[in-house]
């Protein structure tokens, strides 16, 4: 199958992964900044480019579209390649309105066609790591989830400005959903720091901050507790969740880079208080295995060497000709309890209900 990269920022990262994959045939590379595109196309030996996402799709022959462009473009050029009956990954989110994924959702059931959002949290080692922890029972019943993404993004391009922080939840919420395999029920949201007027973009109003109670679904009362930061906050990055059990956890170090911990329950000794924990550090090592041989060697780039396994499971849902791990619905599953959450907190914290998007 053939493949088109379009935007190539973090978009240039993908380039030689699909590259290496042995399922994929041609590799196309679209920017509308020429320069981009020339730079990428010399380093990486492509001869396919193209201008504009429109004449990249109005040249026949191509199967797939991996879209890496800002936000804003997202829901339409989403619609745009499922019309043009090809297959469509983007990056994180999907699209910012609840209005959006509706739409999204019927033109991919429509078009046939598979639609993947490339979430990197839910194919980082961590995480990869915490699901082993579930499945062999080190953490017992799971009780209680934390995320955090705190990134400053003074500096960023223009288009970042005034950005609610919780219409980019999926990195801190999506791991707690996929480990409880559950959806989020409603959120109670609060902003802390209104916007001052030098980071306040299109929305008009905001918040720096966004800490967020989502309700996740099912019998066993589970809550994940979500701090979103973009701004005015005087702390270094941070882009993690941490897992609760019963019976132990796992937690995201304070800095990035340092050890995850471990922890386990220990037996309650007679006349003691409490159980003792043991605690230890683990730096997981991923899952390359599952990966074909030419793409090993990325797995350990960024965001927790998410990238092949990412391009891996979107070409292998094409071949296979089955839905994609985060096909539309569940893309919305993960995104929309964010759009909610920003809901509340520009009405005071309110609980809001959050769509049920169905089978996921
Ligand atoms: N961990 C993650 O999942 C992760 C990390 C970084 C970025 N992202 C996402 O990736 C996307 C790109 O981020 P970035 O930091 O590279 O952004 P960026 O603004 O730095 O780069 C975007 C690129 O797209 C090009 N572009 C803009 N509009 C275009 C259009 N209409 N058609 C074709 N090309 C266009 C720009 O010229 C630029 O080269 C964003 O949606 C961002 O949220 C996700």
């Amino acid at each position: 199958m053939d493949v088109i990269v379009v935007g190539l920022g973090f978009g240039a990262d993908f380039v030689p992964i699909y590259q290496a994959h042995p399922e994929v045939g041609r590799v196309a590379i679209v920017d509308t900044d020429l320069a981009r595109t020339t730079t990428v196309a010399q380093r990486r030996g492509i001869r396919d480019t193209f201008p504009t996402l429109d004449d990249a799709l109005a040249s026949s022959g191509w199967d797939a579209v991996h879209l890496l462009t800002p936000v804003r473009f997202h829901a339409e050029q989403v619609l745009q390649v499922l019309r043009s009956g090809r297959h469509c990954a983007s990056a994180v989110p999907m699209a910012t309105t609840l209005e959006d994924f509706d739409a999204l959702i019927t033109a991919q059931e429509g078009a046939q066609r598979n639609y993947m959002m490339m979430e990197t949290a839910v194919y980082s080692r961590e995480f990869f790591h915490a699901r082993h922890l579930l499945e062999s029972g080190k953490l017992g019943r799971l009780t209680y989830f934390k995320g955090d993404h705190l990134q400053n993004l003074d500096g960023f391009p223009e288009y970042w400005r005034g950005y609610p922080p919780m219409h980019y939840v999926t990195h801190a919420l999506s791991p707690a959903l996929a480990l409880a395999d559950t959806r989020v029920e409603s959120v109670r949201c609060l902003g802390s720091s209104r916007l001052t007027p030098d980071h306040i973009g299109v929305a008009g109003e905001g918040f720096g901050t966004e800490a967020a109670l989502f309700k996740l679904s099912g019998d066993d009362d589970l809550v994940a507790n979500v701090t979103m930061s973009f701004f005015q906050l005087g702390r270094s990055y941070l882009e993690g969740f941490s897992v609760y059990g019963d019976e132990g956890a796992l937690e995201w170090p304070q800095l990035e880079g340092g050890p995850m911990k471990e922890f386990s329950l220990q037996p309650l000794i007679e006349g003691r208080r409490g159980r003792a924990v043991a605690e230890v550090d683990v730096e997981p090592a991923g899952a390359p295995e599952l990966l074909p041989e030419p793409l090993r060697r990325f797995a350990d780039g960024g965001h927790g060497g998410s990238h092949p396994h990412l391009v891996h499971e979107f070409v292998s849902s094409i071949v296979e000709n089955r839905a994609p791990r985060v096909d539309a619905r569940t893309a919305a599953t993960w995104t929309a309890p964010g759009i909610c959450a920003h809901q509340s907190a520009l009405r005071g914290g309110v609980e809001i209900q959050v769509p049920d998007y169905g089978d996921q």
